[in-house]
């Protein structure tokens, strides 16, 4: 301790304000769960699927309501990772696909190497989806210290093979490396056990640094859960029958399947907190939740989450699809128990986890996100009062929230998921009870940190979308006013209709003027999408039936295949 503090003092003599390695920096555990709905939580409201651990995180922290990311997984954890809207990176369009040589660029600077130089220890684990066809683009080149986890956007939660098209190869790997040992290992449980050893072996290497008087480092885990999105179309819901039985009262088989991968999701969230607690790391810890993009409801992706009463689904620019669920919890958020109505968009973690670690400085200065620390923290006014969610010229499609408006141009994979999607009612009676005594409770009880019923009841209360116009002229009000916005722009009053069934772009035509004004304003500054070419050399029959970085490698010859079938 004494020589810790001895060594702070130098710093504080010798670096002045600049960032010091200091120990007595909070761990940052960001957990980001894929395709996760809406209503999906049960703290906006859902009685069907239990979350007790995820509630029990949220109801203590701050529950972000007025929250957004982007509506697909490569462009919402690219703008996660660089704090740039995916128009300024070129991932505005779709996702990259495993056989595309690109990734996001090398010149953006991601959170890990920001906390890396901070003196964080920095670990991934799970979907990466950034990027990986040279080595450059994999995690541990990009500020972490160690990755495990799938490089794609979709594989099988059991055997671990990643597919596109026809194709499919092994996709789950320890840096560069392929892990064959691992098959019929049920994904979700992996990266949670695997983030539990990361924890503990954190713990024990500071012990032993504090021991020898060295100097001891925070953690930053970044666990990509691969739950909720539907596996490979052999098994598009895949979770242990034991788990699936415990939903029997959800009569919808396919949500029934869908509530038991989510089980082990918020499963996941409860062991994360205990081993944090276990470890003496909780009550110096950020803890983030969050969702990559909208849910994908009744069979879209083969999935089966829920948005509603949210209009949209994944892939739209409607809220179901871009109004994240989400929430943040740490003992250094000094208005804790609440439900965040300011705006944020994924953009502003970078800025904002900086700025909970006092590294302002080292923000770089052309980024989109905003720093709302002190608005997560204390409630304060944020200087974020307008979100870009998308401008994709290649779909034709583009959306802007400023304010309480919403603007949406162009339809989202021809239409086909402009609908609510109700969800199919049968709910679960005790939440409440199951809160208080999840895992996550127990944990935050054990530090000090305790939570009551009338504190859940009446935060969810707050965080639950009400359909129905309240500030609307009456009427307006009285009638659903239609959009199409393949043929003109709509606009949207989200405060007063959240749900968008109301389109005054024919009302307020001078708000939408404006609106399409600073579209245009963002429009100008969009670099081209970097989507490219498939090539083949990336095919994992190449690859020992793998997914590799096929960019760093030269293709066997085509000799050396023809042998190979040839021995076939
Ligand atoms: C903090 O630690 C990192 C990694 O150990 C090191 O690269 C960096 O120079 C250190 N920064 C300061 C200000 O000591
Ligand atoms: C303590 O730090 C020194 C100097 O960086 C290093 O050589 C040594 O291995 C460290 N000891 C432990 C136990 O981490
Ligand atoms: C950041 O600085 C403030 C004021 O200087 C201090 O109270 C706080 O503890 C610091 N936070 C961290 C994470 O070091
Ligand atoms: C908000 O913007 C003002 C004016 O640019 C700036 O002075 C202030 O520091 C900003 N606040 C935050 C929290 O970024
Ligand atoms: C889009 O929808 C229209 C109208 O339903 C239909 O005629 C058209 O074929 C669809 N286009 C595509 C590419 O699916
Ligand atoms: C943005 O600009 C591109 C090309 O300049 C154009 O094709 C597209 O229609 C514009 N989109 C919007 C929403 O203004």
């Amino acid at each position: 301790m004494l020589s810790l503090r001895f060594y702070i003092a130098l710093c504080f003599l010798a670096c002045g304000t600049a960032a010091q390695n200091d120990s007595s920096l909070p761990n940052i555990i960001f957990i980001i769960a894929d395709d996760l709905g809406w209503n999906d939580v049960g703290f906006h409201g859902s009685n069907q699927i239990p979350t007790p651990n995820i509630d029990a995180l949220a109801y203590r922290g701050v529950i972000l309501n007025n929250y957004y990311v982007q509506p697909l997984c490569t462009p919402s954890r690219c703008a996660l990772m660089t704090g740039k809207y995916p128009i300024h990176t070129g991932m505005q369009h779709y996702v990259i696909l495993n056989q595309e040589p690109r990734g996001l660029p090398l010149s953006e600077k991601l959170i890990p190497q920001y906390l890396k130089n901070l003196g964080y220890a920095t670990h991934a684990i799970g979907k990466w989806h950034l990027g990986f066809y040279k080595k450059e683009y994999t995690p541990e080149h990009r500020g972490f210290d160690s990755y495990i986890g799938h490089w794609t956007g979709v594989l099988d939660y059991y055997d671990h093979s990643g597919t596109e098209k026809e194709l499919w190869g092994l996709d789950i790997h320890q840096g560069l490396d392929p892990l064959w040992d691992l098959h019929g290992k049920y994904l979700t449980e992996f990266y949670t056990e695997e983030a539990v050893k990361t924890i503990s072996h954190h713990a024990k290497t500071n012990k032993i640094a504090e021991e020898s008087g060295n100097s001891t480092k925070p953690l930053f885990l970044y666990l990509a859960q691969i739950a909720v999105h539907s596996g490979n179309p052999y098994n598009p819901l895949p979770a242990p029958d034991e788990t699936v039985d415990k939903f029997s009262y959800i009569k919808n088989y396919k949500r029934r399947r869908y509530a038991a991968m989510l089980h082990w999701l918020d499963k996941s969230v409860g062991d994360v907190v205990e081993a944090l607690a276990e470890n003496k790391m909780l009550d110096n810890s950020i803890i983030v939740f969050t969702t990559d993009n909208g849910g994908a409801p009744a069979g879209l992706n083969d999935n089966f989450a829920s948005n509603w009463p949210l209009r949209g689904a994944k892939f739209t620019l409607w809220e179901g699809g871009t109004r994240g669920a989400a929430a943040v919890w740490s003992p250094r958020l000094k208005k804790r128990g609440r439900v965040s109505n300011h705006l944020m968009h994924i953009t502003d973690w970078l800025p904002t986890l900086l700025s909970a670690v006092n590294a302002t400085d080292e923000i770089r200065t052309n980024i989109d996100g905003f720093d709302l620390w002190d608005t997560l923290s204390e409630d304060k006014p944020s200087n974020r009062s307008e979100v870009l969610l998308n401008i994709d010229a290649k779909d034709s499609v583009a959306a802007l929230r400023v304010g309480e408006w919403k603007v949406i141009i162009g339809n989202s994979l021809n239409g086909s998921r402009n609908s609510w999607y109700s969800p199919i009612h049968s709910d679960y009676e005790d939440n409440n009870g199951l809160i208080l005594t999840s895992k996550v409770s127990k944990a935050m009880d054990s530090i000090g940190y305790p939570l009551t019923e009338e504190q859940i009841l009446s935060s969810r209360k707050e965080a639950i979308v009400i359909c129905e116009p309240e500030n609307l002229p009456d009427d307006i009000k009285e009638s659903k006013i239609l959009c199409d916005a393949h043929l003109k722009p709509c606009l949207f009053n989200i405060i007063s209709d959240p749900c968008e069934k109301r389109n005054l772009a024919e009302i307020y035509p001078k708000k939408l003027e404006e609106m399409l004004h600073i579209l245009d304003r963002y429009n100008s500054t969009a670099l081209p999408p970097s989507n490219t070419h498939l090539d083949p050399n990336s095919h994992p029959r190449l690859w020992d039936y793998a997914w590799t970085n096929f960019g760093d490698k030269t293709p066997p010859s085509k000799k050396d295949t023809e042998k190979c079938n040839d021995d076939l």
